[in-house]
């Protein structure tokens, strides 16, 4: 005979329940615990514990409800940036460039003046530039009716082109009308991420975004041919925050992100995304 010593509720809660300590029992106990003693106790215990799963199952929900509001906001927010900055920047640019053409047209022979002017005419298209890419980057991802590879493939021109590394995209056959636009919100915002990324620290030389499909689920795969990285290195403080970001973002969508890197052997960004079924699309609206 045995007798059982539970631990402390939360205890059970954070592992599987297991018996840390079993006394044997001393056939000499005047009282020895009765049967119905030890299960009344067990009792008591899954009851308490149903308790605190059904509290963290309900707290998990209010977490991604919120999240699900944060990235909506953070949509409808880029949204409105990119218009004014359009706009606004784009009046003011026009106006500056047609300044800059008249003063040059009268220059006359005021060959320095004129260099001048040049100067600041270049000063104004690189601004033109860099507002163009900024609204490009903000743009919304609400990708309704619009086919996944379009998108995609007009970004990674754009980024390419922006940053003079070559992307090379591999997009098969794709049953498009299944994703939601949420799914294609998501995949098409970690790209952005994985990209600035390589941008900002991978000094790559070519890059890879591979998107595939197959009957209960779509993949995207961002690879790049750079510096790469130790895993330890995100948690460096204050680093971190876009992959961090990248599966809080893919968590909304059932999505998993893994990310696959090491020193001088470049790194590879994958995300998986189940098909939506209506079931997972109730659980997770
Ligand atoms: N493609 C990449 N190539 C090399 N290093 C990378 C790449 N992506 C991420 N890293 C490393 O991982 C760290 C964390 O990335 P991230 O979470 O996006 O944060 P941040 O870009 O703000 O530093 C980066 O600081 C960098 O050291
Ligand atoms: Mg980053």
């Amino acid at each position: 005979m045995y007798r059982l010593v539970p631990r402390k509720i939360r205890s059970y809660v954070a592992r599987p329940w297991r018996v840390r300590r079993v006394a044997p029992l001393d056939s000499s106990d005047p009282h020895p615990a009765p049967a119905l003693a030890v299960s009344q106790e067990l009792a008591r215990t899954t009851e308490l514990l149903r308790i605190e799963i059904g509290e963290r199952q309900r707290a998990e929900q209010v977490r991604l409800q919120l999240l699900n509001r944060l990235v909506y906001a953070e949509e409808e927010e880029r949204r409105r940036i990119a218009r004014e900055v359009h706009d606004q920047c784009g009046q003011d640019l026009t106006a500056l460039k047609l300044q800059t053409a008249r003063i040059k047209a009268e220059c006359g022979g005021h060959a320095e003046l004129h260099r001048r002017v040049e100067a600041l005419e270049a000063i104004a298209t690189q601004l033109d530039q860099d507002i163009d890419f900024l609204v490009f980057e903000l743009r919304p991802t609400a990708h309704e009716g619009l086919d996944l590879r379009v998108v995609l493939a007009k970004y990674v021109q754009n980024w390419s082109a922006h940053f003079g590394i070559p992307v090379e995209l591999h997009a098969g056959e794709m049953s498009d009308g299944r994703l939601t636009s949420k799914i294609k919100s998501t995949l098409y915002r970690i790209t952005q991420e994985a990209l600035t990324n390589v941008a900002k620290h991978a000094r790559a030389t070519h890059v890879d975004v591979i998107l595939g499909q197959s009957s209960d689920h779509v993949s995207l795969a961002v690879e790049d041919d750079g510096v790469g990285f130790e895993r330890g290195d995100v948690s460096v403080a204050g680093q971190g925050l876009g992959l961090l970001g990248m599966r809080e973002r893919a968590g909304l969508v059932a999505a998993t992100v893994q990310v696959e890197s090491a020193p001088g052997r470049g790194t590879t960004i994958l995300v998986r995304v189940p098909m939506p079924t209506p079931a997972t699309d109730r659980a997770l609206a």
